[in-house]
């Protein structure tokens, strides 16, 4: 290799370990020295197996860390992002992450031989090697906390970049706070310009919803969406979000009627 190469290579090897815009944990070649202290952790109902598990695994927080240390981007607006084998990807929020207990499991402890019990998927037995996210605490939120098996990857991104069809154009204050709310709280299921979830309505296209709900009709229904259809699968937001959240919301759903596409 000529000195030049080496050099480029060098500056190239050097920026990505230490500042990126997206720093990435690639489960599958981490050195012993990059990964955490493996621990045993139990499970009380699995959302796989729907049985109390117990496994080997490494706390989410201690590589979610480290990435953070890495990002050279904010860190208020930034999602996790999981990507499995296939390429599926799941995201959640990084503050979200920090306040819950999340493990990268490896080992399945009542898998007897093998690393792994089987499970039904689909038409489907399949196991969820090589790496699996389970979280410790029952109460939490699945549509917040998902538990994405045959893991390999984990990066930090800003949403801003990754949904960047559902982020906003506008530098108001308000409209970006309510961006933030938006790809924390509800982007999971719905979308802005097809960006987003599905389990939700799209809130844009063709018409944004601003347009034909009352300010006032958006804020009750954003924060106790059972008070209006009781059988929602929208969950209730009055304890998590406030009046001005909701408003925040509203602000950044407004500004997207410049975006439409
Ligand atoms: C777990 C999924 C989920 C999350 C998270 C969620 N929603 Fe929803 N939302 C729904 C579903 C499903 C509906 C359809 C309501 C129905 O008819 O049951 C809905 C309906 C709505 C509607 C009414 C749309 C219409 O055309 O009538 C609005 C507005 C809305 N959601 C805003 C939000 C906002 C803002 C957030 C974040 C704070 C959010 N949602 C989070 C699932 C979700």
């Amino acid at each position: 290799m000529s000195k030049f190469k080496a050099i480029i290579l060098l500056l190239f090897i050097s920026s990505s370990v230490f500042a990126n815009d997206r720093p990435n944990f690639n489960l599958l070649t981490a050195s012993r020295n990059q990964l955490p202290a493996p621990i045993k952790i139990t499970v009380h109902i699995d959302p796989v197996y729907n049985t109390e598990k117990q496994y080997k695994a490494y706390p989410l927080a201690k590589i979610v860390n480290s990435l953070a240390r890495q990002s050279t981007k904010s860190l208020i607006d930034s999602i996790l992002v999981f990507t499995a084998t296939d390429g599926y990807k799941v995201t959640m929020s990084y503050q979200d992450a920090l306040l819950e207990k999340g493990y990268i499991a490896f080992k399945d402890l009542s898998a007897k031989n093998e690393s792994w019990v089987k499970f039904k998927f689909g038409n489907e037995s399949i196991t969820p090697a090589p790496y699996y996210l389970v979280w410790t605490n029952p109460e939490l939120d699945k549509w917040r906390y998902p538990s994405p098996f045959q893991l390999t990857s984990i990066s930090l991104q800003s949403a801003t970049s990754y949904f960047s069809s559902a982020a906003p154009v506008s530098n108001n204050t308000k409209v970006k706070q309510g961006f933030s709310l938006f790809s924390r709280y509800c982007i999971r299921c719905h979308s802005v310009n097809h960006t987003g979830g599905k389990l939700g309505p799209e809130l844009n296209l063709p018409k944004n919803i601003t347009d034909y709900y009352s300010e006032q009709k958006l804020t009750d229904f954003i924060l106790d969406a059972s008070s209006f259809r009781p059988k929602t699968k929208m969950p209730v937001f009055k304890n998590i979000l406030n009046n001005e959240d909701a408003l925040a919301i509203q602000y950044y759903l407004k500004a997207m009627k410049s975006k439409q596409k």
